[in-house]
């Protein structure tokens, strides 16, 4: 995923802008890039590597280059290979002006004819370059530049958040956005400017976020933005959030610890944020008016690897609160089924980062079909929010490590509350039963905590040097935990390398039983329903008859299956339908404890990457 950032203020640039960089650095680029009004000869400078921000900080540092206006950008190939001359900034003809760009200039070849044919010379494959001689064609030598900025602006279609630097305005950055997010960091003569708050969040305390379709000027002691007919557009400076500002691991020795123990208050602050929506915002923000709510006959829930098994999960919240069929799909693979369009279905692309390849190709084919679709996301100025109609977005924080936990569990909790809410629109429940189930929500992420609490010292003493030991697992579930026993396997394989496999707990005697010895531990996820959890028993009792090795995480009073278990974890009780919720913490700290005893490198483990934005 690219990320764009700019300086205007009294510190030197360089600094600022690569650790901006380095701070986005975790969602994957394949190249990085840097400009800056050299203060010494005022002259602009450029370097760029294809690799790491660290191979251009070591650029930089070679030749010697810094100033008070920079930008900096890091690219994740699209139009065009991951070549220097593809990598930004890119620059006009003269060499004195700079930009950053994100998203893609849908009429760009349009506009390059022309540039063209004014004389224009190209030196990239990539649709950003036209941003650089547009400005100098319309922009630089213009008598309001501020209107001849909002006219180029106004030619370029497409999805956009770029920064411009210009030694003709030495003291500015110009910035526009369409689609793309963007936002200002508001400090004490200084300003930045970048694709995501996180970028500046440790270096000033204020926030502007950029409005939709807006373009502007910043300098060092103010901003001002324009709306397409050149009106100024007003936006409000907010406290930058905390959680923007602590993306440190702090006392935790890794993010994805760290990021565990954040799950009652992200939770929280979910379930919140839903509460304190007006009336009408919900149907507004998804994208589709309450008769179609009301009217709604499939919900399809999209996603691909820990995204998908919360769509697994949620398919058990629709199906039982809304009375509606739901169905979860893995996105690489149902964009390659026959696809069967349905004017009533809602089309839920569930995504932590919003930028994964899978799911944005199939929300293109699906919004192809003119359907409703919707982005159920952690990152509001993601890919996924810009082309899916609607988008409904879990207030996790920013998630660093590769391994999803508080994006998991704040998807299950949006999840949980839409289908109320969806129950709701259809009368099914009335706005009691919604009240009660945030009240479930909150008291599941309590209980999360409370169990992680409870258990995490005997995990790490007495579990992690036993249980790292072993090379295969085989994971158990039925009904709603089967979805959350793939959920499991998925965590300790990618986090500690070891094989795992999940069964829904029913297919056992149809093969996986073969699989049963000692040397093979079996970790079943219970259920509170008297009956499917007596089925559960039985398979752990054909576990134990061939001297399988049994941990449980069962539920309180499940009296038979603690004592049958070699090992098990007790989980208070909840709203039936929330144990994994009220599990997940157990459950990914027994996965990080195992990890970490085999020594993995947790935050990111080998041949993974937070955004898989390739398809
Ligand atoms: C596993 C994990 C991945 C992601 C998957 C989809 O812990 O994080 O399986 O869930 O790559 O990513 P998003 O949710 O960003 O679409």
């Amino acid at each position: 995923m690219c990320s764009v950032i700019g300086y205007v203020g009294k510190r030197l640039s360089c600094p600022l802008v690569l650790e901006g960089l380095k701070r986005l650095e975790y969602r994957g680029y394949d190249s990085a890039g840097f400009a800056c009004v050299n203060s010494s000869d005022r002259s602009l400078s450029v370097q760029k590597a294809v690799g790491s921000v660290k191979q251009l900080e070591a650029q930089i540092a070679d030749a010697g280059i810094d100033g008070y206006v920079a930008v900096g950008h890091t690219r994740w190939a699209t139009h065009g290979q991951a070549t220097k001359e593809n990598a930004h900034p890119h620059l006009d003809c003269t060499k004195r002006i700079a930009v950053v760009h994100n998203g893609i200039i849908e009429n760009f070849q349009d506009l390059k004819d022309v540039l063209v044919l004014q004389g224009h010379l190209f030196v990239s494959d990539t649709d950003s370059e036209v941003l650089a001689h547009l400005f100098e064609q319309y922009v630089t030598g213009a008598s309001d530049t501020h209107e001849a900025f909002i006219r180029m602006v106004g030619q370029l279609k497409g999805a956009y958040a770029f920064v411009i630097i210009s030694l003709e305005y030495p003291d500015i950055l110009f910035v526009a956005r369409r689609g793309s997010p963007l936002c200002i960091g508001v400090g004490k003569e200084e300003m930045f400017v970048a694709s995501d708050p996180l970028a500046f969040a440790q270096q000033v305390e204020y926030v502007a976020f950029v409005p939709e379709r807006t373009c502007g000027v910043v300098s060092k002691d103010s901003f001002v933005l324009y709306d397409r007919e050149g009106m100024a557009v007003q936006t409000p400076i907010e406290q930058l959030e905390a959680e923007w500002i602590a993306v440190e691991k702090g006392e935790h020795e890794h993010f994805m610890l760290k990021e565990m123990y954040e799950q009652k208050q992200a939770i929280a602050r979910t379930v919140h944020f839903y509460q304190s929506m007006k009336k009408g915002q919900v149907e507004e923000t998804l994208g589709v008016t309450q008769d179609f709510l009301r009217d709604v006959e499939k919900i399809y829930l999209i996603g691909c690897g820990t995204s998908w098994h919360a769509g697994r999960i949620a398919e058990f919240f629709f199906e039982s609160v809304t009375g509606v069929p739901a169905a979860a799909v893995l996105a690489s693979e149902f964009r390659h089924r026959t696809f069967f369009p349905h004017p009533k279905a809602l089309y839920i692309a569930i995504s932590q980062s919003g930028e994964t390849a899978d799911v944005l190709e199939t929300i293109r084919m699906i919004n192809s079909h003119g359907l409703s679709t919707v982005a159920l996301t952690n990152v509001a100025s993601s890919s996924l929010v810009r082309e899916c109609q609607g988008f409904w977005l879990t207030q996790a924080g920013p998630e660093i490590a590769v391994a999803s936990t508080k994006a998991f569990s704040t998807q299950l909790t949006s999840l949980y509350w839409l289908a109320h809410y969806v129950a709701q629109i259809k009368g099914r429940i009335d706005q009691k039963q919604l009240i009660q189930a945030e009240r479930e929500l909150l008291t599941a992420g309590e209980l999360l905590e409370a169990t992680l609490e409870e258990y995490k010292h005997e995990v790490i003493a007495q579990d992690a040097p036993i249980y790292s030991a072993f090379n295969r697992y085989i994971f158990l579930g039925r009904h709603i935990s089967y979805p959350f026993a793939l959920e499991a396997a998925l965590k300790l394989k990618e986090i500690s390398y070891i094989f795992a496999q999940a069964y829904p707990a029913g297919e056992l005697k149809h093969g996986p039983l073969a699989l049963v010895e000692k040397v093979v531990p079996v970790v079943v996820f219970s259920h509170s329903d008297p009956v499917i959890y007596h089925k559960l028993l039985a398979n752990v009792q054909e576990v134990k008859a061939r001297d399988g090795h049994v941990i449980a995480f069962a539920l309180e009073g499940q009296y038979e299956l603690i004592a049958a278990a070699d090992r098990a974890f007790v989980v208070p009780q909840s709203a039936p339908l929330l144990a994994p919720l009220v599990m997940a913490g157990l459950m990914q700290f027994f996965c990080y404890a195992i990890a970490n005893a085999c020594g993995r490198s947790i935050d990111k483990p080998r041949n993974l990457a937070k955004s898989v934005t390739v398809e």
